[in-house]
């Protein structure tokens, strides 16, 4: 039997260029050759949007539509819903036995997002969402996880609790995992050039942006201040045209020779910008189009299936986790 494959995405808007690198890419190059689980974290979602239900709800769609935009297909990955699947929070609860709050504190993922949140107090529903991601990729069995870089410490924590978890109990029904880094960019700096693109921060080009919007915001993007005009000598380290080229433009040599030319003088981001533009309307062009095809009927009926083999699934781990942990049934 192939590799299992688990990944996810918080329905909290719509997908960006960030998600297309991050996670998307390697997605649509998986589900030929594994058998590919990809999840809508609607329960996660709440971790920080627990006061606008409806957002997920829409979002909900909205992802699904990106997804099957992107060339994603229902016939070779299997899509559904966190909340559908009850045997994830289940697993959550045994999880948190195992993993100590200090241990979720120095977590550099959760400590990066609540710098960036201004949660008064820190819910505990957020705390300790990696602990149910870690039970979203275990119950699923998945061994290989395409994810952006920031996620990298959670499936550190993932495989910690595994490896607890088989040792205490005594089994081996608990796989550890391993991330699966885009080569050539597993992090999207955002158009501001100071976060990583983000829907909250509201820095990135979503995969539906109509394009005259994806013009306005490569052409809003942070270059380099003290590059003038265009004969003055340019930075290429934290510009974001630049690394936008390394990761979109299809002729790695010719972002060489440009960051090159940056450097020395005479080359202007108004050309660099019209480059990149064309690189995205290249892209996004047939995914916009692929969209068009498909409506939210679609979507729902894709999500029902999906959640029906995923619950399946998550059935028979559960009971070898409660089998491992001697947990009585009483049915
Ligand atoms: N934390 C992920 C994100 O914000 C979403 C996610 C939830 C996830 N469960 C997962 C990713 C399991 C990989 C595996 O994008």
């Amino acid at each position: 039997m192939s590799a299992r494959i688990l990944t996810a995405d918080r329905p909290t808007g719509k997908l960006h260029l960030g998600h297309y690198v991050g996670s998307l890419t390697n997605r649509l190059s998986f589900q030929d050759q594994y058998q590919q689980y990809v999840m809508i974290a609607d329960v996660q979602a709440l971790t920080d949007y627990w006061e606008d239900p409806d957002l997920i709800i829409k979002s909900i769609y909205e992802v699904g539509l990106d997804y099957l935009s992107v060339g994603l297909d229902p016939l070779k990955t299997t899509f559904f819903v966190q909340s559908q699947i009850p045997q994830l929070f289940e697993l959550t609860t045994y999880f948190s036995n195992l993993v100590s709050k200090s241990r979720l504190e120095r977590n550099p993922t959760i400590k990066a997002e609540l710098e960036q949140k201004s949660f008064g107090s820190v819910p505990m529903g957020f705390f300790s969402y990696p602990i149910s991601q870690a039970a979203d990729i275990t119950l699923f069995k998945a061994t290989l996880v395409p994810v952006g870089e920031d996620q990298q410490p959670l499936l550190e924590l993932t495989n910690e609790i595994v490896r607890k978890f088989n040792h205490l109990y005594q089994t081996g029904c608990l796989l550890e995992c391993q991330a699966v880094l885009n080569q050539r960019c597993s992090r999207l700096i955002g158009i501001c050039g100071q976060h990583k693109a983000s829907k909250s921060l509201g820095n990135a080009i979503f995969l539906s942006d109509p394009l005259p919007i994806v013009k306005e915001k490569v052409f809003q993007m942070y270059t380099d201040p003290n590059h003038i005009r265009v004969s003055d000598p340019g930075k290429v380290e934290g510009n974001v045209v630049f690394a936008y080229l390394d990761a979109f433009h299809p002729n790695s040599q010719e972002v060489v020779q440009w960051k090159q030319e940056y450097e020395k003088g005479g080359l202007g981001d108004v050309y660099l910008k019209n480059i990149l533009y064309k690189d995205l309307t290249d892209l996004l062009e047939p995914i916009q189009e692929r969209r068009q095809r498909f409506t939210v009927k679609d979507v729902k009926e894709i999500l029902y299936q999906g959640c029906s083999v995923a619950r399946t699934v998550a059935n028979t781990a559960i009971q070898e986790v409660r089998q491992a942990m001697k947990i009585l049934s009483f049915e």
